[in-house]
């Protein structure tokens, strides 16, 4: 409050000063001692001072005003005898500077780093693929022939242009799945060097969807796990996402696997983790106990065998949760519209 005092003051000062005419000169006046000038809105806000300070904040508004009210007389003087020599030594120029605000990151880059780092403690590297994709990346290769239904389900952004004869058309990734197959491709040229496949991926990366309402942004991200290596089974899929869950949510919290579908995995699951209200045994926000996080399951032979992965020798599991769902359960978050994530309101931001 003090430093905003000051501010208005050094303003208002160096306006008036510049200030070309009386009519003008008025203007400013109203700007800063109108009705709803900056000096007057800042006042109103005083009863918000904590008690104690507020007879000394209070105190310099005073002063702050009568300034004010004194350079304007002063240079209404001036401008009628056009000169501007006396008001200059009314700025006090040892009056310390004004910090600029400073920022931070934004909570959903927040929450991004801190799942990376848990992640990377068990050996997972963090990749980035690219955002404009391919059909076949993001579908065909992940098991949906065209014109399969169940696409609809990822309300895909396309973009216009001319399709690739083997790739199909050009998209908004619509899921962080896509990375599934990029990764294999890529460790497909390392094990042609002699070396085996050995997948442990995280794919952080913005998702694009057909859909803009109070719950849903049509841009949001995803966190895909993807291993990939010999013997690798169901329970390993259970004991990373299970360790995953007790490192964000916190160590008293339990996941379940229940069947799902998913056209790239088989089985596939939904994890689920109990809720941090009720601890498990059911209460008005999650009713039974448990809280849906997102996708599971094992690797789909074709998708293996589409990135050129042999799946006799090699099985794996992959994961695919929302970034801003399990950043809105931790935090207990209850946003009437989730769009305030994306609004660059400073209020809301500053929070965190
Ligand atoms: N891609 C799925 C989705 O967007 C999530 C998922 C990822 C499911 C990996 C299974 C395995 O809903």
């Amino acid at each position: 409050m003090e430093e905003e005092l000051i501010s208005i003051k050094n303003t208002a000062l160096s306006f008036i000063l510049e200030a070309e005419d009386l009519k003008n000169l008025e203007e400013i006046k109203l700007q800063f001692l109108g009705k709803s000038g900056k000096l007057t809105l800042l006042i109103k806000e005083i009863t918000k001072v904590p008690p104690e300070k507020r007879k000394e904040v209070g105190m310099l508004a005073n002063e702050v005003k009568d300034a004010i009210e004194d350079a304007i007389k002063l240079r209404q003087e001036n401008l009628k005898h056009k000169t501007k020599t006396v008001l200059r030594q009314k700025i006090d120029v040892t009056n310390p500077g004004i910090l600029p605000p400073l920022g931070h990151e934004h909570l959903v880059t927040q929450a991004i780093e801190e799942i990376s780092g848990i992640f990377e403690k068990i050996g997972f590297t963090r990749v980035t693929y690219p955002e404009v994709e391919w059909d076949w990346f993001a579908f065909e290769a992940l098991n949906f022939p065209q014109g399969h239904p169940a696409r609809d389900d990822w309300e895909t952004f396309f973009i216009k242009g001319e399709k690739d004869p083997q790739k199909g058309a050009m998209l908004l990734t619509p899921h962080t799945s896509s990375g599934q197959i990029r990764e294999m491709q890529k460790a497909l040229i390392t094990e042609n060097k002699g070396e085996e496949v050995s997948i442990r991926m995280l794919n952080v990366a913005k998702c694009y969807r057909r859909q803009s309402d109070i719950s849903h942004t049509p841009m949001f991200h995803q966190f895909e796990t993807l291993v990939i290596d010999k013997n690798i089974s169901i329970s390993h899929l259970k004991g990373v996402l299970d360790y995953f869950a007790k490192s964000y949510f916190g160590q008293n919290r339990k996941t379940r696997i229940r069947p799902y579908h998913f056209q790239f995995t088989e089985p596939s699951f939904e994890v689920d983790v109990t809720c941090g209200v009720c601890n498990g045994k059911g209460c008005k926000l999650c009713k039974e106990g448990w809280l849906e996080m997102g996708g599971a399951g094992m690797v789909h032979p074709n998708v293996l065998k589409m990135s050129g992965i042999d799946p006799e020798k090699y099985r794996g599991f992959a994961s695919g949760w929302g970034v801003e769902r399990v950043l809105m359960m931790r935090e207990g978050l209850e946003i009437d519209d989730l769009r305030l994530l994306y609004s660059n309101n400073l209020d809301f931001l500053e929070q965190f």
